[in-house]
């Protein structure tokens, strides 16, 4: 069957099996490296990508149900060249080490920012509640996405 999304930006058809989970259409057939297999049972959210500016666990969702939907993973928010500012901050703050997790924990801060540009401590802990990291503690994250929250701000104030 077709399936028919926006990624990243771009129009995409993609000829997928019905049961194909979007996962696994991310990575095989449309080269999203970024979203990443941990658990496979939606416990971990190393899979993380926005669909329609919301956070799912794309090793839990049929590609089938995201016909006409808008899909986002990290190959769309920033680049080597032209990092996200959140992208910046994960870096700036060591909460960035095996990296794995860091594709869904960055999706997860970004919705986040998207909806609540301002957040307290306690807003960012809950987004990145279901996002687990082995290796960086959660604190640096945590100060990561308050200090690109600040950045944010600032540069929306500048161009004021
Ligand atoms: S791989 Fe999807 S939630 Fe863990
Ligand atoms: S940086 Fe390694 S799991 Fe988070």
């Amino acid at each position: 069957m077709k399936l028919n999304i926006t990624l990243n930006g771009a129009k995409k058809s993609l000829e997928i099996a019905p049961n194909a989970y979007l996962l696994d259409v991310l990575r095989d057939l449309a080269g999203m490296k970024s979203v990443k297999r941990g658990c496979g049972e939606g416990t971990c959210g190393a899979c993380a990508v926005l669909i329609d500016g919301r956070l799912r666990n794309s090793c839990i969702t049929f590609a089938a149900h995201c016909e006409g939907a808008t899909v986002l993973t990290v190959e769309g928010i920033g680049s080597h060249e032209h990092p996200h500012i959140l992208q910046k901050a994960f870096v700036n703050h060591g909460a960035t080490q095996c990296g794995y997790c860091n594709p869904g924990s960055l999706l997860a801060a970004k919705a986040l920012l998207d909806r609540n540009p301002d957040p307290t401590m306690d807003q960012v802990k809950e987004a990145l509640d279901g996002n687990l990291c082995r290796c960086t503690g959660y604190v640096k994250r945590i100060d990561a996405v308050l200090d690109a929250a600040k950045e944010m701000k600032s540069s929306r104030e500048e161009k004021r």
